[in-house]
């Protein structure tokens, strides 16, 4: 089997977790490695896994003239720069296929469209990583509901929702940044799983017109005093003057360009959220059939009783972002696979290979931000954003959230 050689930037949480979704597929092998922090420590544990040489580069520039494709894994206030020089790399003799970049592709539509324009400049291959969509819950759910959608007619409402307890590097947290609170973070993820289980089976992921965005931003605990306190602390971050939202909800309504049929995506994210650990939630209703996906779910829970529960080592092992390790623990022992990753690296590098676009390319990247971007203007705004009016799509262009500016204390109640 062909396999595409994939170098990635950025040695973080991410990088890692692809490397163990990338040990279950076999078209992929990550033949370098580059990153302003912990590249070493990262490599020896992806040659550890036996999924490739990853090789150390100092630069971009030099790893782009080792392998067939480039997986940006790299904080979001990096993303530009970083194709910038995968771009002028392409332009001095690199021969590249094509470019992967994780969520989001900008922190707003300017960086977003700045990111397709020199992907296309380059003449690369695109993906643009969302992985909820590979879940294999959300695949099954659409596999077996085929006949139903097929008789009955598509889901009109769906509610999706990511949370947890907030995110594990000072980056995330300064919205300057990362763009903002957990609305850009991981409300791109929810808007993202409620089109594509919106959208009829067969039709492309944008073929559903979104035409309206409603939503609301809030900061309810992590800018209470204590908690602002234990930011500072374990961040370096003050919520006292720079806050962002860890509590974001809001609605997408699309319109069936063929049949004129509405439906309804809702989207709950918070970094509030007080359970094991990271909750992935959807739901949708079609006419007379339904599903529901919830990662909190298990086959596999344990009990740790207080008196056992100092043998514990890591309580992340058992799931992403958890927060306790004692009591009744829900473990995910396939992480990697639940949450999609594995489907969409083996995806994306079928396209690559096939030399095509993946499923979702990054002008599909920046249509979620332009809709993430709706909400955060909605709930500056207090009023529902209308998507067909030509006047609208042109703000959207250039704006920038308040709270990305770093002025999320005039939106923002903080006691
Ligand atoms: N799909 C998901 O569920 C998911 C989950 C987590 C993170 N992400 C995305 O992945 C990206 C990385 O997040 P993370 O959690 O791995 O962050 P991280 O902070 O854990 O790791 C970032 C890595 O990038 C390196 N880096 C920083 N600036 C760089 C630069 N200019 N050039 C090269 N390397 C650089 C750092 O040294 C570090 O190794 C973010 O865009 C984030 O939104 C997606």
């Amino acid at each position: 089997m062909e396999k595409l050689k994939l170098g990635l930037i950025g040695a973080g949480f991410i990088a890692r977790f692809h490397a163990r979704a990338i040990a279950q597929i076999r078209n992929v092998d990550v033949a370098g490695i580059t990153s302003l922090s912990n590249s070493e420590a990262a490599a020896q544990e992806i040659r550890a896994m036996g999924v490739g040489e990853a090789v150390v580069y100092d630069t971009i520039t030099e790893m782009a003239n080792h392998v067939d494709a480039i997986a940006i894994y790299a904080p979001n206030f990096a993303r530009v720069e970083i194709m910038e020089e995968i771009a002028t790399a392409v332009k001095q003799g690199a021969v590249l296929k094509g470019v992967i970049c994780e969520k989001p592709l900008g922190r707003n539509l300017k960086e977003a469209r700045r990111l397709v324009e020199l992907a296309e400049e380059a003449n690369l291959r695109t993906a643009y990583f969302e992985n909820q969509i590979f879940m294999k819950p959300i695949q099954a759910q659409l596999a077996q509901l085929l006949p139903q959608q097929q008789t009955m007619g598509p889901l009109v409402l769906t509610r999706s929702a990511e949370e947890h307890g907030g995110p594990h590097e000072p980056w995330f947290w300064d919205p300057t940044q990362q763009g903002g609170g957990v609305l850009s973070d991981m409300g791109c993820h929810s808007i993202a799983v409620g089109w594509y289980v919106l959208t009829p089976a067969g039709k492309p992921p944008t073929f559903l017109q979104p035409i309206s965005v409603t939503a609301e931003t809030s900061l309810l605990k992590w800018g209470l005093p204590e908690w602002r306190q234990k930011l500072k602390e374990r961040f370096g971050v003050d919520y006292s003057k720079t806050p962002a939202e860890d509590f974001a909800t809001g609605m997408v309504t699309f319109k069936n360009p063929e049949t004129g049929q509405i439906s309804k995506a809702q989207f709950t994210d918070s970094w509030m959220f007080e359970k094991q650990g990271l909750r992935l939630f959807m739901d949708g209703m079609g006419p007379g059939y339904a599903f529901e996906v919830n990662t909190l779910r298990s086959t596999l829970e344990l009990f740790i009783g207080d008196e056992a529960a100092d043998a514990i080592a890591d309580a992340e092992t058992a799931l992403e972002k958890a927060t306790a390790s004692r009591g009744l623990l829900a473990v995910q022992y396939n992480e990697a696979d639940l949450y999609g990753y594995t489907d969409e690296n083996r995806e994306a590098a079928a396209a690559f290979l096939a030399g095509k676009d993946a499923h979702l390319s990054w002008r599909y990247g920046l249509e979620i931000t332009k809709l993430v971007m709706a909400a955060y203007m909605s709930a500056e705004k207090g009023m529902t954003i209308d998507l067909t009016e030509t006047a609208v799509q042109q703000a959207l262009e250039t704006y920038i959230p308040l709270i990305q500016q770093g002025r999320g204390a005039e939106v923002l109640h903080l006691v």
